[in-house]
């Protein structure tokens, strides 16, 4: 008989972390003198499979000119290289069979050559550093293999000094895009090989430390800093000047110090002083303990207003530069955002330095997710099987050892939706031997064993007022659930960004403000993955060809690609808002409550201004005194005048800051007094008589089609369509994600046919005073209906209408709006109004709408979500305008505040589009004016809409007037 002989397994499928690099250290950047750094123009060869080929490239001399060019860092897939991105959510797009992974592994070789600078190398050692390859390499200098490493989004280190000539360096790395590591890093993301991160040279002189951790607490009793660094592998001194300190390594000084938080993110200067090298260090002072079930800092509950933040960028995948790290940190403290989780992965290790230095509270999370496995009962989850645990180990180590030293850095997180098992067990265990300063994370194991804190992702509000309350429902046993019920909670992800939304985030904060336990959390997500495209404008899931994808899941974000603020980023600052400022109940229109929701500070870094307007006109503005608050503080303010219009009172910075200008606008209220601020609901248009004559009737400024009764012309203006919609382009939370117990009202709604109403015409009657239209809308197929009579009135310039509806047969869905769609020419595209802007709003997201009167065109009233969808309504609104250029146009006044929608697509056009450059603008502005909308939920991973925002099909009646402008 034959016997085949299996070879041992590939170095790249066995279970380990790699072989040869250094034991995991502190991340610094380093000084200049003593960093090369390797990124740049590398030289690229992508092969289809990782079996063993040629390896002579990795020998000094091999000549690698007709290579492709590649920039590092960098994924081939995203440098037109070779291959594509591809995008899955929990599945893993290859057969499951750990460690082993396919025999068609993309392996990209690459390779560089460089000279050393004229005083390299020293009489120290020299270390390269990789700071991130998706997912393993294999790594050369001068032909001698040096090892190989998994763990993507880790720091790898090897000694190299011994290998280096001062001319003629080559380096070089295998690449597989496959590897056991694959297993252990199922983010939700797109799969991108490559070395993305920094590759460095770092000069280790003799007599400079191998590592050193610094712990600096706070005391908040008595204002307090202690501060102790541990120093391996060399003596020195910490030298902090600002504070007089000056002690040995290893030693513990207390001295007075201004802590560090989030909000006051005081770091102090100083060095580590050592025979071989002076480290600087950027010391923050704070203590981090969980406390009567309540996670406090430096003594004080934190409230988390959070965000997940992937490294994303739509050109570079994964690769980030720093402008772009300090950009997203500007922008989420400009959102009044204060805490990050590094979802799912230790982020680039310059971002935590910004993070310190400009003030967020940072969950750190180790690049470790399973996810794929949940769909095979969790059968060889890596976490629960011991044979992986040294893999999960180093994950652990590389990153606490090199993001240790930060302050920003309170809650070390295990990983991502891994299920359970001992792997995390022992994570946990490691974790806390070496650094018990810090809180432990991990959201997938509801039993809580390894944590210091509860998590949760996507829980209903109801369920978190149950937990707020410290009564959720047991698990199973009864000591940990105790245990559990003790602990402090937070929402690791809630809030899903998806498309249009999330709604309900304002209902969260009250919970949060409401119960102790309950200590914020981290919206989903940060930013959208869409990867620019050429035809797409942004490409999500499918778009490269996969073969198992998850469509634009990957657009969940609170900015687009291109980095723009959603309306979801927009309304969260307002939610989040640290300062609040409210009308006084009661008291009359001119006082506010100006209360001080920080945890820390207080307001004496805010300027407060008051404006005045009548009609959407500024009448008059000024400075508001108010008094410096404490945090949790708050008075009441009169403002200085009498009046009748709305009042708007804006805490803005003060002084410039390193993330925002002065005058940058933090937290904003409005009270809106008398019949003047509301301009109140317009006169009744009567009087004028409806005449019929060659196929037309005329009733004031409109004129109608005899047979259908449709309105086609206002004044001059055509109007085409005029009728009763009830369709919205279905957005992503509409259609729900089929985990959620929740109605997926997108789909139940495309069932129902709500796309695709009838309007039949029953009678066209032409009264004494009025033009009544009756009507019943319906689709094909089924018994429901909505009779709807449309009655028109005049006054000579003005055209009032009503519109009834009542619902028949039994409607068990909501609708997605209320209202009258019309078409007008494409030349009047400029619009006006008078209500909530300038942003979209929906009633679930319509906190941060301003009461005020705007102006944009209506190409700018659009939001661009990556899939297009249901956007760019105005909540609130008084009155709206469309106008050409010369200010001819329409006006239409509402009975009661609106919604006003104008797109130069249908909601059909609108909902047929995969990608926004589908989406052509036609020969009509369509215009919406809606009596009601449904709400948005966030049930495309959450909680769908609450019973509050939903729009049940009832009886309704609503009224606009209409007349010419210009
Ligand atoms: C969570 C997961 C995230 C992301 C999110 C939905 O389950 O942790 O990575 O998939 O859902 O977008």
């Amino acid at each position: 008989m034959n016997r085949t002989h299996t070879p041992a397994l590939p170095w790249y499928e066995d279970m380990g972390p790699g072989s040869g690099g250094l034991e995991p250290r502190a991340w610094y950047a380093g000084s200049d003198s003593g960093r090369m750094s390797l990124n740049g123009e590398w030289r690229f060869r992508l092969s289809p499979g990782a079996a063993a080929h040629d390896e002579s490239f990795v020998r000094p001399g091999f000549d690698a000119s007709g290579w492709k060019k590649l920039a590092v860092p960098g994924h081939w897939v995203l440098q037109g290289a070779g291959g594509a991105p591809a995008y899955t959510n929990v599945v893993y797009p290859f057969p499951v069979d750990p460690p082993r992974v396919p025999a068609e592994n993309p392996t990209g070789d690459h390779v560089r050559t460089f000279d050393l600078p004229g005083r390299w190398p020293g009489d120290g050692e020299v270390v390269l550093r990789f700071d991130g390859v998706e997912s393993c390499a294999r790594v050369w200098l001068n032909g001698q293999e040096l090892g190989h490493f998994k763990g993507s989004r880790l720091p790898h280190e090897f000694a190299v000094g011994g290998l280096l000539r001062a001319e003629g360096n080559v380096l070089a790395v295998r690449v597989h895009q496959w590897s056991s590591g694959s297993y252990l890093e199922d983010q939700d993301q797109w799969w991108l090989p490559g070395i993305f991160r920094d590759v460095t040279l770092l000069e280790r002189p003799q007599g400079a430390p191998r590592d050193f951790f610094v712990h600096a607490g706070y005391d908040h009793r008595d204002g307090s800093g202690t501060l102790r660094v541990e120093c391996d592998g060399a003596e020195g001194r910490i030298v902090l000047p600002e504070l007089g300190v000056d002690v040995a390594t290893g030693e513990a000084v207390t001295v007075a110090v201004e802590p560090w938080t989030a909000e006051t993110p005081r770091l102090y200067d100083g060095e580590l002083v050592t025979a071989g090298e002076r480290i600087p260090l950027r010391v923050g002072f704070r203590t981090v303990v969980v406390k009567d079930g309540v996670i406090r800092v430096n003594g004080r509950r934190v409230l988390f207003r959070g965000v997940n933040r992937h490294e994303f960028h739509p050109e570079t995948g994964r690769t980030v530069d720093a402008a772009t790290m300090r950009r997203d940190l500007a922008l989420m403290k400009q959102h009044n955002i204060n805490a990050v989780r590094t979802s799912h992965y230790p982020p680039h290790p310059a971002f935590l330095d910004l993070c310190d230095e400009l003030g967020l509270w940072v969950i750190d999370e180790c690049d470790l997710e399973t996810h794929g496995f949940a769909g095979l009962e969790w059968r060889n989850n890596p976490v629960d099987d011991e044979r992986w645990t040294p893999a999960l180990l180093d994950r652990a180590a590389r990153m606490v050892e090199r993001d240790k030293n930060h302050a920003s850095v309170i809650i070390w997180s295990l990983g991502n939706e891994c299920g359970s098992g001992r792997g995390l067990t022992a994570m946990a265990k490691w974790i806390r031997g070496r650094d018990p300063e810090r809180l432990v994370h991990y959201e997938g194991d509801l039993s809580c064993r390894d944590v210091d804190l509860y998590s949760r992702m996507y829980p209903a509000h109801a369920e978190v007022e149950l937990i707020g309350k410290r009564a959720e429902e047991p698990w199973g046993d009864e000591e940990l659930d105790a245990r559990r019920r003790a602990m402090p909670f937070i929402m690791c992800e809630y809030g899903h960004a998806m498309g249009n939304g999330p709604g309900g985030l304002s209902e969260y904060q009250r919970l949060f403000e409401r119960y102790e336990r309950c200590q914020g959390g981290f919206v989903w997500e940060w930013i959208d993955h869409g990867i620019a495209h050429p035809g797409h404008g942004f490409a999500y899931g499918g778009d490269f060809g996969e073969e198992l994808h998850d469509s634009n899941f990957v657009c969940d974000g609170l900015l687009f690609p291109d980095r723009t603020p959603s309306p979801g980023l927009i309304e969260y600052k307002k939610v989040v808002e640290p300062v609040r400022i409210e009308p006084v109940a009661g008291a009359g229109a001119c006082a506010v409550r100006i209360s001080n929701g920080y945890d820390f500070a207080g307001l004496e870094h805010l300027d407060f201004v008051w404006s005045y307007e009548v009609d959407g006109a500024l009448v008059e503005s000024g400075a508001l005194d108010v008094p410096d608050l404490a945090p949790g503080a708050s008075a009441e303010v009169g403002l200085p005048m009498e009046g009748d219009g709305v009042w708007t009172v804006r805490a803005v910075l003060a002084r410039d800051t390193a993330w925002g200008e002065r005058g940058h606008v933090v937290a904003w209220g409005q009270v809106e007094a008398g019949a003047a601020g509301a301009a109140g609901a317009p006169a009744a248009a009567v009087g004028e008589r409806p005449e019929r004559s060659e196929g037309v009737i005329t009733l004031g400024a409109g004129v109608f089609d005899a047979a259908t009764g449709a309105l086609v012309r206002l004044g001059a203006v055509p109007v085409e369509g005029l009728r009763l919609d009830v369709w919205r382009a279905p957005t992503d939370n509409d259609n729900g994600a089929a985990w959620e117990p929740d109605e997926r009202y997108g789909l139940r709604w495309r069932e129902l046919g709500l796309h695709r109403m009838r309007h039949r015409t029953d009678a066209v009657e032409v009264g004494e005073d009025a033009l009544v239209v009756r009507t019943r809308v319906a689709p094909a197929g089924v018994g429901q209906g909505l009779r709807t009579a449309y009655r028109w009135t005049a006054d000579g310039e003005r055209l009032g209408l009503t519109v009834s509806v009542v619902p028949e047969g039994e409607w068990r869905v909501p609708l997605p709006r209320l209202g009258i769609r019309f078409g007008l020419p494409a030349a009047y595209g400029g619009a006006r109004w008078f209500g909530g802007g300038p942003g979209e709003a929906y009633p679930d997201t319509r906190s941060a709408s301003v009461l005020g009167r705007w102006q944009m065109s209506v190409d700018a009233m659009q939001t661009p979500y990556v899939r297009p969808q249901e956007n760019g309504a105005r909540a609130d609104v008084r009155w709206a305008e469309l106008t050409d250029g010369s200010g001819v146009g329409v006006r239409a006044e509402g009975g009661a505040p609106f919604w006003f929608t104008a797109r130069r697509w249908t909601s059909e056009q609108l909902d047929a589009a995969e990608h926004v450059t589908e989406l052509r603008a036609g020969e009509t502005v369509w215009v919406n004016l809606d009596h009601a909308v449904q709400g948005i939920g966030s049930q495309s991973c959450g909680p769908g809409v609450l019973p509050e925002y939903r729009l049940d099909a009832e009886a309704a009646e609503f009224s606009f007037v209409f007349s010419a402008t210009g």
